[in-house]
């Protein structure tokens, strides 16, 4: 459609496939929820006892990303109570944004790309070494975010690990747990079954490894967004995954290697994204609702009778419906529009544990220590790649 230059129409020409600006879900280490960029704020909806009624605490401060770009993701670094935001800034896309919960300040730390590209990825933040996963067409990168809570005036580099021994279309689903990383929905992988990255040995399992609900049945091999819970203490040991579908909320443990089937979401959304923390999964859909399912790890019972609830608190704060996104320019938005071919990354790798900063885990290793290591498995993994 041709229109006259309006101020309004060349910035819609000058940016043809822009589509809404994407909010995120996310916890901090005390599993307070944030839901940053929704209606142009951000907003702290405190713990889970908060939801139901209230409204959601406005934490929109200075030094924040703009909330323009889509795919916009953000995951917990539950030693350092930070959060990390990808693409938050359309103009600056390899900037990653640094929410010091604690400090309730941001702070933005530059990245040096090489081939990594923004529009096309999934990711996870590994919980014990605090590196950023990523695959983006079939490339397997690292971020290392070291001990970051506030940006370092170095930029850091996405490291390229090689390729995943996947079929070039695949179109990542990642789960994180145990500090390995498990891709659903793998071309050729049987239904229920996932492919494992092993970050400490940065090691592609040569075997899938079948996660069997209790009446033998099996998750689909669908494409889908994941969001790992967290513990009290230690790495996660389940994910949930929910198909782009919505029919189910799969939950997979890799401690017994089985899955769980709960209730889909009541809202049907490929585009929504989603954060889990220990006793809750998280939906933000794509018009900026917000709804959770309460969880107990090893109930099912429970599970069994737990039902999607809204989070009232954001809503009358931020009401859905109208501009899910940052609207920081004229318009910009446009509800009806998907980002970069339909899915976006998932929100997972976010959310955290209980026990705040504490160092205590037994597998937290010193920032160099990690870095040396994580640079060794790199080069193992290449090698191994090559081979
Ligand atoms: C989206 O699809 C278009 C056309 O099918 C393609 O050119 C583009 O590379 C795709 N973008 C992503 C992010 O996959
Ligand atoms: C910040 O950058 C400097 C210089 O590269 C480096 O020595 C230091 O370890 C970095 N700090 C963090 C927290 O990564
Ligand atoms: C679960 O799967 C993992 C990964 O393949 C494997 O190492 C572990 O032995 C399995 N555990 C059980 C209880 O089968
Ligand atoms: C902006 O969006 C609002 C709400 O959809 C609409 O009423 C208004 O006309 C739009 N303004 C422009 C300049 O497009």
């Amino acid at each position: 459609m041709l229109r006259f230059p309006t101020l309004v129409s060349l910035l819609a020409l000058a940016l043809p496939h822009v589509a809404r600006a994407d909010p995120c879900v996310v916890f901090d280490a005390s599993f307070n929820l944030y839901a940053f960029g929704l209606n142009g704020k951000d907003w702290n909806a405190g713990t889970q006892d908060a939801w139901a009624s209230g409204t959601a605490q406005d934490v929109t401060t200075s030094g924040r990303p703009p909330f323009d770009g889509t795919g916009t993701t953000c995951y917990l670094a539950q030693f350092f109570n930070a959060i990390y935001v990808l693409n938050g800034d359309k103009a600056n896309p390899s900037n990653v944004h640094i929410y010091d919960a604690g400090a309730k300040s941001w702070s933005t730390q530059a990245t040096t790309p090489g081939t990594f590209d923004f529009s096309s990825f999934d990711a996870i933040l590994d919980h014990d070494t605090n590196v950023i996963y990523a695959l983006s067409k079939n490339e397997l990168f690292f971020l290392n975010m070291g001990d970051l809570k506030a940006a370092n005036e170095t930029a850091l580099t996405w490291t390229d690990v090689g390729k995943a021994p996947y079929d070039p279309s695949y179109e990542p689903v990642m789960g994180l747990a145990q500090n390995h990383i498990h891709f659903l929905n793998v071309p050729g992988t049987p239904a229920g079954d996932a492919q494992i990255f092993v970050i400490h040995y940065s090691f592609f399992q040569p075997e899938p490894q079948a996660y069997p609900l209790p009446d033998g049945k099996t998750f689909p091999a669908t494409h889908g967004q994941v969001a790992s819970f967290f513990q009290e203490s230690g790495v996660q040991q389940e994910f949930a995954f929910i198909p782009d579908d919505g029919s189910t909320t799969y939950v997979i443990n890799v401690e017994t290697n089985t899955t769980q089937a709960l209730p889909g979401p009541s809202t049907k959304d490929p585009k929504a994204s989603y954060a889990a923390g220990i006793s809750s999964l998280v939906q933000l859909d794509s018009t900026g609702a917000i709804s959770f399912l309460p969880y107990k790890q090893g109930d099912a019972s429970t599970n069994a009778q737990a039902a999607w609830a809204k989070v009232a608190n954001v809503a009358a704060a931020a009401p859905p419906g109208s501009s899910p996104s940052s609207p920081s320019g004229p318009n910009s938005t446009n509800p009806s529009s998907t980002g970069p071919n339909g899915s976006k990354p998932t929100t997972n790798g976010g959310g955290s544990q209980t026990n705040g900063n504490s160092d205590s885990g037994a597998v937290k290793l010193s920032g160099t220590s990690m870095s040396a290591m994580v640079v060794l498995a790199g080069m193992f993994g290449v090698f191994a790649c090559v081979l």
